[in-house]
């Protein structure tokens, strides 16, 4: 099974892939993650993808297509779920061919609704365990008192570069003049479903997992 969250920064797509990992054994891809990766490499292309992504903007669709490519010929039998892919039209036409060639379907879309205000609050409260990924809020799901990650016991715990005011309100552009026209994308393919992405971490997850049938 392959699906898309969809949603705009801060909506929870990491924080629901995780969980899908955990309940259903999936892959999740995230082209963020990746690019934070290749940011680090030190070389002139991560150097240059880091100034796109402290920015806000989107990073050009040939590196992102590339990744995922990478990522579905390594493992042609994987049942993936695409975390901020596809983030254009063109991405997502990509991806469309990418799978027809693996000939594994697109299962569904899932769009995650959340307004704005509550990015902001997200975005700016955020912070990630530095050995695992695993995502904390401040407000809502805050590092427990012992300074250790619940998942791996990691210690170390980042805030990402990108997540400020002025970087959130280029990504929460970038998202409604180049992703947004996805839902419709998606919509008219039959594949689109949506869920309410304000309520609690729990149960957004159950309307994912009713969604997903
Ligand atoms: P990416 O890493 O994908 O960032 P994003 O889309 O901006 O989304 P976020 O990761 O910020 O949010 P999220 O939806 O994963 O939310 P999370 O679960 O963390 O991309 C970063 C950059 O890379 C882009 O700007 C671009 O430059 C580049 N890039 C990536 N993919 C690309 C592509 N395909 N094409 C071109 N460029 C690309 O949750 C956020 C916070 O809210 C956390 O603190 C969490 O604990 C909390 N939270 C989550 N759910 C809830 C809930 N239900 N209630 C309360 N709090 C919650
Ligand atoms: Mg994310």
């Amino acid at each position: 099974m392959n699906i898309i969250l969809l949603g705009p920064p801060g909506a929870g797509k990491g924080t629901q892939a995780r969980r899908l990992v955990e309940a259903r054994g999936m892959t999740q891809l995230s082209t963020g993650d990746m690019l934070r990766e290749a940011r680090t490499s030190g070389t002139e292309m991560g150097q240059r993808v880091a100034e796109v992504m402290d920015r806000g903007e989107l990073v050009t669709d040939d590196i992102v297509i590339g990744l995922i490519e990478e990522k579905l010929e390594a493992d042609p039998d994987g049942s993936f779920i695409f975390d901020g892919f596809p983030r254009t039209l063109a991405q997502a036409d990509a991806l469309g061919d990418l799978l027809d060639r693996h000939g594994t379907p697109l299962h569904c879309v899932i769009e995650m609704q959340v307004d704005d205000a509550a990015l902001v609050a997200r975005i700016t409260a955020r912070s990630t365990c530095a050995s695992c990924g695993e995502v904390y809020n401040d407000l809502t799901r805050p590092i427990p008192d012992d300074g250790k990650c619940v998942v791996c016991g990691g210690t170390e715990f980042i805030r990402r570069a990108d997540d400020n005011e002025e970087s959130l309100k280029t990504r929460l552009l970038a998202y409604y003049k180049q992703t947004s026209p996805l839902i419709g994308y998606y919509y008219a393919k039959g594949a689109l479903k949506s869920v309410d992405g304000l309520g609690e971490i729990d149960a957004v997850a159950a309307a994912i997992e009713e969604a997903l049938g």
